[in-house]
């Protein structure tokens, strides 16, 4: 039997692998800019640490996460990383960079893993491309962050997504929230669906932003309204979520605010956002990130401000322009594969991209495919070899010359 990929699993080669490698190369280049280094973290870690970083109410620890014992005789299972943050945090702890001083920034890309139902946009191993950025608690960290993220997005061509941002509030404002969403929502507790039963009971804050039509109707009625809209959030949450809007607003990045938004992990505070595409369906969220200031102290580590986001590679792929599959350089005809193979090491270690037939095939065989794939082609036939020579055709104009040296070739 045929072994296929796993569901909701994906290969990537050929002309999309050009595109992802553009997204990768531009990340790395726009992040580096602002100082953000890059950050490579196990795939797979302790489980504990995305149950109790993540958090227990999140739909990702209750029912996505691949966990299992290495061994049978394990006494531990392992997890296999939903989402970077927790183990980015694992290594800031680890390896005591809370004694450096602040900031430390880094970004990352790789692939992450959900037990998802599988749908558009929805996979189950999926690349992020995200950055995480510590020690400062001033809205100018989540200022920055969304700035690289905007200029990320910009670096593809993607310059009319949706920025939104909510403030959560600092832990006691969440609290204060959380009992007040609970208090109005009680009389209709019934109608909810029934993951939102759930939620009422773990985090009802989740319910904001639930996709049930009958629950969205629900929090459109008079009074449900104006606990959501009511500003709960204390002053000094207020203050600096005002701040990041004048940051934001003089750094010409349009956004919007939005009440429902309240992300699906449990482990930020203050500032949530993300950046949405209409082209995207029902998948829309292409980043998503916020402020966790609770995190690293809630992991063993000294209390310590942090804000992040992360992308997902693929919903990027799917609305960004594709790359055009480029030509090589050279492709050397000759039915000579041993001075094919010499003249193809000099030119590469010159820098050139460089490829031959290695079966030593028919000419016009060898023409038809060097006429696909190159924007030249060095004839390397008997005569070339014996009078020490080279033919290059210039694929494009058809124009042939005869060169003595590989320098003259270049
Ligand atoms: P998240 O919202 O769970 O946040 O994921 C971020 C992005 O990853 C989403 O906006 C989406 O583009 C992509 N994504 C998530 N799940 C899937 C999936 N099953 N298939 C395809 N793409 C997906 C986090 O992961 C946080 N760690 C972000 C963060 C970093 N917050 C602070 N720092």
């Amino acid at each position: 039997m045929v072994i296929k990929a796993q569901r909701g699993t994906k290969d990537v080669f050929g002309d999309e692998i050009k595109t992802w490698q553009k997204i990768e190369k531009n990340a790395r280049e726009v992040f580096s800019k602002a100082c953000f280094e890059e950050i490579k973290t196990p795939v797979f870690e302790a489980t504990e640490l995305f149950s109790r970083g993540v958090g227990e109410s999140s739909d990702i620890v209750n029912k996505e996460m691949y966990t299992f014992y290495p061994k049978f005789d394990s006494k531990e299972t392992i997890t296999l990383r939903p989402e970077n943050t927790a183990g980015v945090v694992r290594a800031y702890i680890e390896h005591n960079m809370t004694r450096q001083s602040p900031p430390q920034k880094f970004f990352y890309f790789g692939p992450m893993f959900r037990y998802e139902r599988p749908q558009a946009g929805r996979q189950r191993q999926f690349y992020q491309v995200g950055i995480e950025m510590f020690g400062i608690k001033e809205a100018s960290a989540d200022a920055e962050v969304i700035l690289a993220a905007v200029e990320f997005l910009k670096s593809l061509n993607l310059n009319n997504l949706k920025v939104e941002i909510n403030s959560l509030g600092c832990p006691k404002c969440k609290d204060d929230y959380r009992a007040s969403i609970k208090e109005v929502l009680k009389p209709y507790l019934n109608e909810l669906c029934d993951e939102c039963k759930v939620r009422y009971i773990k985090n009802p804050l989740r319910i904001l932003d639930c996709k049930n039509e009958n629950c969205k109707k629900i929090l459109e009625s008079k009074e449900i309204k104006e606990v959501i809209y009511k500003d709960y959030i204390c002053n000094e949450c207020k203050e600096h979520f005002d701040a990041l809007k004048k940051y934001l607003d003089e750094l010409n990045i349009n956004y919007c605010i939005n009440k429902l938004l309240v992300r699906g992990l449990d482990y930020y505070s203050r500032t949530v956002f993300e950046i949405k595409s209409d082209a995207l369906g029902s998948q829309n969220a292409i980043c998503g990130g916020g402020r966790y200031d609770g995190l690293v102290e809630m992991l063993g580590g000294n209390p310590t401000p942090a804000v992040g986001f992360a992308m997902g590679v693929e919903r990027l792929y799917s609305i960004i322009k594709k790359e055009q599959p480029s030509k090589i350089d050279y492709f050397i005809v000759s039915n000579n594969t041993k001075e094919a193979l010499k003249l193809a090491q000099k030119l590469r270690q010159k820098g050139k991209i460089v490829d031959f037939d290695y079966q030593n095939r028919k000419f016009a065989k060898q023409f038809e495919k060097a006429a696909k794939v190159a924007k030249n082609a060095i004839v390397l036939g008997e005569d070339e070899i014996n009078q020490e020579y080279y033919s290059i055709k210039d694929l494009n104009s058809g124009l042939q010359t005869r060169v003595n040296s590989i320098d003259d070739l270049i």
